[in-house]
């Protein structure tokens, strides 16, 4: 098994630069997975790692040796695509062995390894089929088990579940994670899908414009983004941003704010907040019931707001309401570079909502 060392890759397309001098290193047994919205380089990423395309600058190492002018079968990768792209005409064993024949592998030897990769993806009894007779889940596991047979240090994955109905994909995000606990591999796995990418990696790389925008666990990019395009990427719904005093923009998760009823006549000053908390005034517009929560679209000084609540407590569409969100919650971006301010908060940030 191995690192992956990415030294400030740079890679032009003609004069299109998709790459902006990215430095990453993927641990040894990792699960790293690439986000970011489609366009923003992580196929070029990946496909450079693989040696399938060349950094225009920049050098790729892999476990002890420098890859970037290896061609791909000399790089001890195994890739796995969106399209899985399966031979037609050949049954599933013929699929799982064929790269290992082009490699001159001793027959014995990859009939040993086809039957363990097929034991570990449970597909051993599809064998003798061809892909047009397997369903979509099933044709992923193949796939998946040409990239076993290979016993490549890493495994490079890109979207290999776009192509699965919902259902199927969320089960077989567990079977891949199940995966790599089984075989320890270094697994670089792209998805523009962010709950994918919160669900499965070790630690999450989020690109924007072929530029690393944040590298962190799950929980560091979700409690601690480094901009307000990592605030607004990781969550569902996503982060409220409301414009809060000149060149600050204030963020807080929906799943962070309470919602209390405003009786008649009261004022705000009459609730009882705890020191620091902070409450604005919104108007309910729309609620969606989700099953396990509700969403509740609020209309705010502030601009539109979005609060996530469990389903016991009655919201009503058209009243108004306190939303209550303590300070340890928020987040303060600074409105001209996106990116988040520290903890120490300027003075005249804290006591401009309407209680503090
Ligand atoms: N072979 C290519 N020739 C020219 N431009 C390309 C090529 N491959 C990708 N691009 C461009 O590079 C950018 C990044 O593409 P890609 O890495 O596929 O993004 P992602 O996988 O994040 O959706 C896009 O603007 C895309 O159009
Ligand atoms: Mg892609």
């Amino acid at each position: 098994m191995a690192k992956v060392i990415l030294k400030t890759i740079t890679k032009f397309f003609g004069s299109n630069k998709v790459l902006d001098q990215l430095n990453l290193t993927v641990n040894d047994h990792e699960f790293l997975v690439l986000v970011g919205p489609s366009g923003c380089g992580k196929s070029t990423l990946l496909r450079i790692i693989a040696g399938l395309e060349t950094s225009t600058r920049g050098t790729t190492v892999i476990g002890n040796r420098t890859v970037t002018e290896l061609s791909p079968k000399d790089r001890d990768i195994a890739m796995v695509f969106q399209n899985y792209a399966l031979y037609p005409h050949m049954n599933v064993y013929d699929n799982m062995a064929f790269g290992l024949k082009m490699r001159k592998v001793a027959k014995e030897e990859i009939d040993h390894r086809v039957r363990e990769a097929a034991n570990i993806l449970e597909i051993s009894n599809l064998l003798d089929r061809k892909p047009k007779q397997l369903s979509g889940g099933q044709r992923q596991r193949v796939a998946l088990g040409r990239a076993i047979v290979r016993n490549a240090q890493v495994f490079l994955l890109d979207e290999p579940l776009s192509n699965l109905d919902a259902k199927l994909r969320v089960q077989m995000r567990a079977e891949i994670i199940k995966l790599h606990r089984k075989l320890r591999a270094t697994m670089i796995y792209v998805t523009h899908d962010q709950i994918e990418a919160m669900t499965m990696g070790d630690r999450i790389v989020v690109m924007k414009d072929g530029k690393i925008q944040q590298i962190g666990t799950p929980e560091e990019i979700y409690n601690n983004p480094a901009n307000m395009f990592v605030a607004g990427f990781v969550g569902v719904p996503p982060m409220n941003f409301l414009s809060w005093s000149p060149g600050v923009v204030l963020g807080i998760r929906p799943e962070y704010i309470a919602l209390i009823e405003k009786r008649e006549s009261t004022i705000d000053t009459e609730i009882r907040s705890e020191k620091g908390d902070y409450i604005i005034e919104g108007t309910v517009e729309v609620i969606e019931y989700t099953g396990a929560e509700k969403l509740i679209y609020l209309q705010t000084n502030f601009g539109q707001m979005v609060v996530k609540t469990d389903t016991s407590q009655p919201i009503k569409e058209e009243k108004r309401y306190n939303l209550l969100f303590g300070t340890t919650d928020i987040h303060f971006f600074n409105m001209e570079s996106g990116l988040r301010m520290g903890q120490d908060r300027p003075e005249q940030l804290v006591g401009t909502a309407a209680v503090v």
